[in-house]
């Protein structure tokens, strides 16, 4: 921690694993919201190296978006703007457009209604072709889940016993009754997922 400035571990090692999988997904130019950005540093991390987007960080969390402002503030960099109070639950958003969404660590750390939210708004706000893209791990239907990630789950429910792995199917299903299609799946360092959906 640095200040104001937090720092998750976790986002430190997946960044760079993360933005590879972007390089291929996000278009060349436009605004990209980015959805429970936490501590702020994967936005920063993104604009760093894809100049020519408009990063938009948010989170529902008053300690978070500070550690995001500070973030920004540190980076110096002009295409991340300040971070917004959105709540991917919430009907209606602080925001009206956005050309790609990102959501990182989230579905699983809430409600299945922050899903719900999630789905709802990309396809509300996203124009055809736009890419929603999650990340996280997931369970997989009629596939063994792996133990790091069943003990995580389980450690989740512990928590709160509305959050916990989503079953990617699920998500799947969702998006595709709300107008998104999933696109790719991409194996990630940990047993974690990129997930792509576009807005038909
Ligand atoms: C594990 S952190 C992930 C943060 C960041 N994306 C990362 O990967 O480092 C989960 C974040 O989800 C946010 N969150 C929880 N419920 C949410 C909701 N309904 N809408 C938007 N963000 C939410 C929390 O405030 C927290 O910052």
């Amino acid at each position: 921690m640095t200040g104001d400035r937090r720092s998750a571990p976790a986002a430190l090692r997946n960044r760079d694993p993360i933005l590879d999988v972007l390089r291929g997904v996000l278009p060349r130019h436009g605004d990209v919201l980015d959805i429970a950005s936490g501590t702020g540093e994967h936005a920063v991390h993104f604009a760093r190296h894809l100049p020519e987007l408009v990063f938009q960080p948010s989170d529902p969390d008053a300690t978070a978006r500070q550690t995001i402002a500070a973030w920004i503030a540190d980076s110096g960099l002009s295409n991340i703007l300040s971070p917004l109070a959105l709540d991917a639950a919430a009907a209606t958003w602080p925001v009206e457009t956005a050309d790609a969404i990102l959501c990182i660590n989230m579905i699983h750390i809430a409600p299945w209604a922050a899903t719900e939210g999630l789905i709802g708004g990309a396809a509300r706000i996203l124009p055809a072709g736009a890419p929603l893209y999650l990340y996280g791990p997931f369970r997989r239907r009629g596939e063994p889940t792996a133990a790091s990630n069943e003990a995580f789950d389980l450690s989740l429910r512990d928590r709160d016993p509305a959050w916990g792995l989503r079953e990617l199917e699920d998500v799947t299903d969702l998006a595709d009754r709300s107008g998104l299609t999933r696109e790719r799946v991409v194996p990630m360092p940990a047993n974690n997922l990129s997930v792509i959906f576009r807005r038909r």
